[in-house]
């Protein structure tokens, strides 16, 4: 604990007084445990005797209160907190608080985070408390209760238990070489990704890589590609990096490969070709030959964010673009967040072998590496079998989740809605024809009113507005259950005027 004594006075009047001080100014909030006294004479360089008399004193007056046992807390209220609840008449004044004034800011923003502030917080969702809903078809969040959890906090309290002194001190920047040899592995097998664990760096998430990606091959300037529509944690980065944005329209399969070619020079693109986010194509293999070939005519960089390939549902999977491709302009970019839960922030970007050495100066600078024990756990969930397990499991029921949307959607909308861009992933586009633009958030108002969350596709678009109304339906989240109702719901809002009263029955 830090706690300063004046120097002034008995020994005793600096401990109760810089104790009294440290919870009036509520940095000993109410409720906290005082350290054990041995402990802060310790500390403090006084005699215990001190403390206890320190103590008993904060005890006297109220400010602190005995547990049986258990020790000394801070008062859940403070004295002068109750002078002022009674504010009885003549009760003598509460004693001010001192605390010291903090003065408004008067430090300038760098011209990076001016950038940030311009483009981002409007649409910054992260983590952001929001409203329950219980038919909630938000788009992003994996069945948190598919994910084995069970087995995921036996291996760490096991890695815990046994963590060495090595493990406990500062890591290789690039990832645990455990986990490096077992994602190569994992991603070799399972989506045939070409690389040696020396080519893996381990990241806290999608997120970092792409800023990792900015710092070792973008200049502010640098024109870089981007589907049109988007995920927008691509164009937030790239702008506060100070890039320029080239938008490249997308199909029902993907990017749109001509017009990036017929398009001008470009240093790198970012892509998601095994499920187009949002829109949900699958990028067929001709596409992604000449997207490497553009890219190389280019002498531009390739990447691909492969966050929900895992889960695709008809036939095979196309190879991925970082195994197809032969010049080394492809960075594979891959996370937990959607295998199994966000919180983790571990990713993984794989390079290609002669960038390595500066995507470990670029990480080095950024954080010094990601938490060991974590990727130990994750090394050990590979090599167990249980992510490959898990990936089977949860691709089967999200494939029954599915079904159940397409069913509902069948049943109580009919041909008045299409539904597109669920051959893989965890999310789908619905979009209904008959719906105006203008009737997009009335909709969505009528949906929360009877508890049904659902997402404009409109804030993914770059230039222009979607072609039609159309919203992301997420089906990880819920059950058949709770799908199917979710449905029925949305067809009555629909029915009920919210949205399109104009144009359906
Ligand atoms: C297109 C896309 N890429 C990546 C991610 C995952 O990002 P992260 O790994 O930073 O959680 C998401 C999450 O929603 C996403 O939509």
């Amino acid at each position: 604990m830090w706690v300063r004594l004046s120097g002034s006075g008995s020994l005793f009047r600096q401990v109760y007084g810089a104790l009294r001080a440290e919870i009036l100014e509520r940095r000993l909030a109410p409720g906290t445990r005082l350290p054990a006294t041995r402990e802060l004479a310790r500390e403090l360089g006084v005699s215990r005797n001190t403390v206890i008399q320190a103590y008993q004193q904060l005890r006297d007056e109220g400010y602190a209160a005995a547990r049986t046992g258990s020790g000394t807390f801070v008062a859940e209220t403070l004295p002068e907190d109750r002078v002022q609840v009674r504010g009885r008449r003549g009760a003598p004044p509460a004693p001010r608080l001192e605390r010291r004034p903090v003065r408004a800011a008067s430090l300038a923003p760098s011209a990076r985070a001016a950038r940030t502030l311009e483009f981002a917080p409007r649409d910054l969702v992260w983590g952001m408390p929001r409203r329950h809903l219980p038919y909630d078809f938000r788009y992003g969040e994996p069945a948190f209760g598919d994910a084995p959890l069970e087995t995921w906090w036996r291996l760490a309290a096991r890695r815990g238990r046994r963590a060495s002194a090595a493990q406990l001190g500062y890591g290789a920047p690039c990832g645990a070489p455990e986990l490096r040899a077992a994602l190569a592995a994992y991603l070799r097998r399972a989506r045939g990704v070409r690389c040696e664990p020396s080519q893996v760096v381990v990241v806290n998430g999608t997120q970092q890589a792409i800023d990792l990606v900015l710092r070792v091959l973008v200049d502010a300037g640098d024109r870089v590609a981007l589907e049109d529509p988007h995920y927008t944690g691509f164009s937030f980065a790239l702008r506060a990096h100070g890039a320029e944005i080239l938008p490249v329209p997308v199909d029902e399969e993907g990017l749109v490969v001509d017009a990036l070619d017929s398009a001008r020079a470009f240093r790198g693109v970012f892509v998601t070709p095994s499920h187009q986010f949002p829109t949900g194509g699958i990028l067929p293999l001709a596409r992604r030959l000449k997207l490497l070939a553009c890219a190389e005519r280019n002498g531009a960089f390739v990447v691909e964010d492969d966050y929900d390939g895992e889960f695709r549902y008809d036939g095979r999977p196309i190879e991925c673009l970082q195994g197809l491709d032969d010049g080394g302009r492809v960075l594979y970019v891959g996370s937990t967040s959607k295998l199994l839960f966000p919180a983790l922030r571990i990713g993984w970007l794989v390079v290609p072998e002669p960038l390595v050495a500066m995507f470990q100066q670029a990480k080095v600078l950024a954080d010094t590496g990601t938490a060991t024990l974590e990727q130990l756990v994750l090394a050990d969930f590979i090599e167990g079998g249980h992510l490959e397990r898990h990936v089977r499991r949860s691709r089967a029921r999200n494939a029954a989740r599915r079904a159940a949307l397409v069913a509902a959607l069948e049943r109580h909308l009919g041909r008045e809605a299409v539904l597109l861009g669920t051959g893989a992933g965890l999310h789908g586009v619905l979009s209904i024809p008959g719906l105006p633009m203008r009737r997009e958030s009335e909709l969505r108002k009528a949906c929360a009113a009877r508890g049904v969350g659902i997402y404009p596709i409109a804030p993914y678009y770059l230039t222009r507005p979607p072609p039609r109304a159309a919203f992301l339906l997420g089906f990880s989240g819920l059950d058949e259950k709770q799908i199917a109702e979710g449905i029925r719901r949305l067809a009555e809002a629909l029915r009920s005027g919210g949205g399109s009263g104009d144009v359906l029955p």
